[in-house]
């Protein structure tokens, strides 16, 4: 969280933060989420996920104003990002699209391989490089034969949560790879889905574990929310 607050604070963001004891109720987060909704100086609001195991996250998704959803994780916001009509961009996503327009990669007509179908990162990149003319192919846990399709990748996005499995012998020579997994070891150190020193042989470019798409998330996040107020 502090990187977001820090990032506010840079750009001139006004922003709050409340931090909840994991035990606190559905209707208690709810409740300040209505508040939040209402307050006429607020113009995003960021639920940190996960949230504890009694509360429905859904619920709490559903309850957050599409106006402010600056994560554009509501139902609205999704059906938005679908469709390809939408006023707040999927920040990971959105981040990672931009790495790829500032790297001078053309997506149209490519094979773009995404590892990962979950609401945050999967599911919405698919549907970016889908707009953007790309050629999409979603893997998942029961992907039979992965290495076979992520070596088909001209882009190829990791977005599994599982430490390093995407391994060179599973990289195409040329391919762009953007690793999306943050994955804590047990000794402490992070590392992404992607198996770095492998694939960076075949790589024609590749982004790093930490620094490569968590700061683009959070600058995506300050668009949103500059974005959000400019609408209001
Ligand atoms: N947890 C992991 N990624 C995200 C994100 O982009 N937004 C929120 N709200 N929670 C997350």
């Amino acid at each position: 969280m502090n990187s977001k607050k820090r990032a506010c604070e840079e750009i001139g963001i006004y922003s709050e933060e409340y931090v909840l004891s994991a035990d606190t109720s559905q209707d208690k987060l709810l409740a300040l989420v209505d508040t939040l909704n209402q307050k006429d100086g607020i113009h995003g609001i960021l639920v940190q996920l996960p949230l504890p195991a009694h509360i429905d996250e859904d619920a709490v998704i559903n309850a957050i104003s599409p106006y402010k959803d600056v994560d554009a994780f509501h139902p609205v916001n999704v059906g938005k990002i679908m469709i390809g009509n939408y006023n707040f961009a999927p920040c990971t996503p959105a981040g990672i699209m931009e790495l790829i327009a500032e790297s001078g990669i053309d997506i149209k007509g490519k094979e773009c391989v995404v590892v990962g179908r979950s609401n945050i990162v999967g599911k919405p990149m698919s549907m970016l490089l889908l707009h953007s003319h790309g050629t999409v192919t979603i893997c998942h846990s029961r992907t039979k034969n992965l290495a076979e399709i992520t070596r088909r990748a001209d882009i190829l996005v990791a977005a599994v949560g599982r430490p390093e499995m995407i391994t060179g012998d599973m990289v195409k020579e040329g391919a762009v790879v953007i690793d999306v997994g943050m994955n804590r070891l047990e000794d402490n150190k992070l590392v992404g889905d992607v198996h770095f020193e492998s694939c960076e042989k075949k790589a024609a470019a590749i982004t790093p574990v930490p620094g490569g798409v968590g700061p683009m998330t959070i600058a995506m996040l300050m668009k949103n929310t500059v974005k959000s107020a400019r609408l209001k």
